[in-house]
């Protein structure tokens, strides 16, 4: 199983656990799905929030009757919630009290390179590392996991994972359903063996626990109004195709905020990384009523129980908020990604070549707007891939000269590629930060054996 190219073995030194037969069996909508905690900070000045955010080891609960071992940020299996804003800086200092070293990537941030989680820039047990996100960007639904060279598919599969939102004064007067209406969900799946641990490396067709929010097919009780719910696919190599029973959803946002106008929608698809926000309205059904968002292949992966009426004084406005101009290229560069199936230790590939941390793949004119060819090269072999930029959201042009998918709207980070397609992609690099920064297929099995190159933003 493991020397199949589209999943990759575990790189050399990787931990590895042998599934020791069935998983324990949880019968679907038997637990509540929790909204993760919000972090709290530790100090707070009028322009600036400072936290300090334990990583460690923990026993975390996750199918009913068992402890599951997981590497955490603060002992929960989602991490805290950090709530940003627009123009205020937000200071997190990392402590590592776990036995391994990581580090942390704020995945859909505009941050400054040290702050950025280089994979090899990693804090050691017992060290800590402060990292600076200013926020100098749009509201939008972001989220933070570990980013260590050959390891990332393992530390985020482990449970280093957590929601960073931003929150933007301009978006405060939309009306948009808020407070303890704005949900934010993070879909995953694993594979558990008998005692309830996390198989690690096995084949991603084995991990058939789907989580929301770190409970296998949970239920969540709702009023019968307006919800956001700020959906992010956490999963290392599933895509998920979600739709509520034919119920009407509005998108509203995608990886890097709101979108110009709310889109009507009855399913959503989103690879690894991608964020999907969504307004659902239950203020047609009455208490009592149960819709279960269902994946098309996986099944259930959480109910809504609509269990009381409530007033709701919010809205989803005509129009949300206009884009940036898109502006002109006049860069335009090749990103191919595909395996190396040469040798029976399948290696990623970003234009034929594994990442290396010591060579620079692209240097990129600050300030300057480029478009990227983005292809999946193993059409061939039926791989699915996606691509995610750091530093930067890109906008989706076409899609080997078809127009976007309704999924491609707005400013993305996070974009399927699939097999045989080439995706267009254009950015305007900011000229703020100078640096490097990665580029990378976000199934995190693929990036872990290679699928990963750097840019240097230079003067
Ligand atoms: Cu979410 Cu470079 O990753
Ligand atoms: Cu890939």
């Amino acid at each position: 199983d493991g020397a199949h190219p589209g999943h990759p073995p575990p790189p050399r030194g990787a931990a590895v656990t042998a599934s020791t037969g069935q998983a324990p069996s949880v019968a679907p909508f038997s637990v509540r799905m929790p909204v993760p905690p919000v972090a709290r900070p530790v100090a707070s000045r009028p322009d600036i929030d400072v936290y300090r955010i334990p990583i460690q080891r923990a026993e975390v609960d996750i199918l009913p009757g068992f402890a599951t071992s997981a590497l955490t940020f603060a002992g929960h299996f989602v991490g805290p919630t950090i709530r940003a804003r627009t123009g205020r800086r937000t200071y997190v200092t990392f402590a590592n009290d776990a036995d391994v070293p990581t580090n942390i990537h704020l995945h859909g941030g505009h941050v400054p390179p040290a702050s950025d989680g280089h994979p090899m820039d990693l804090i050691d047990p017992g060290k800590w590392r402060h990292h600076d996100y200013p926020n100098r960007q749009r509201g939008a639904t972001l989220w933070y996991h570990a980013h260590p060279h050959h390891v990332e598919a393992e530390h985020v599969y482990r449970g280093m994972h957590g929601f960073y939102l931003i929150e933007d004064p301009a978006e405060a007067e939309l009306g948009l359903p808020g407070g303890e209406y704005d949900v934010p969900i993070l879909v995953r799946d694993a594979e558990f063996d008998a005692k309830g641990q996390l198989v690690l490396w096995g084949h991603p067709a084995n991990r058939t626990t789907i989580l929301a929010n770190g409970k296998p097919q949970p239920y969540f009780q709702v009023a019968a109004r307006k919800y956001r719910f700020r959906f992010l696919n956490g999963a290392n190599e599933r895509t998920f195709t979600l739709s509520l029973g034919g119920t009407v959803m509005t998108q509203i946002a995608s990886d890097g905020g709101l979108l110009p106008a709310p889109v009507p929608r009855t399913e959503f698809a989103f690879s690894p990384g991608e964020r999907v926000e969504m307004v659902v309205d239950f203020s047609d059904y009455p208490p009592g009523t149960q819709l279960v968002l269902t994946d098309a292949a996986a099944g259930p992966v959480v109910r809504f129980d609509v269990t009381r009426k409530a007033a709701d004084s919010s809205r989803v406005p005509t129009t949300l908020r206009a884009l940036p101009a898109l502006g002109s290229a006049t860069v335009t560069r090749d990103v191919v990604l595909s395996f190396d199936l040469t040798s029976g230790n399948p290696t990623g590939l970003v234009n034929d070549k594994p990442f290396d941390p010591n060579r620079v793949d692209f240097q990129i004119k600050r300030g300057a707007t480029e478009i990227w060819n983005v292809t999946n090269g193993d059409g061939n072999y039926g791989f699915p891939h996606n691509f995610h930029l750091h530093l930067v959201q890109f906008r989706v042009l076409d899609r080997g000269g078809r127009p976007p998918l309704p999924g491609d709207a707005g400013l993305k980070d996070t974009v399927a590629v699939p097999p045989g397609e080439t995706v267009r992609v254009q950015a305007t690099f900011a000229t703020d930060y100078l640096g490097r920064y990665m580029y990378h297929c976000h199934f995190l099995e693929h990036s872990s054996v290679g699928m990963m190159a750097q840019m240097e933003i230079v003067p």
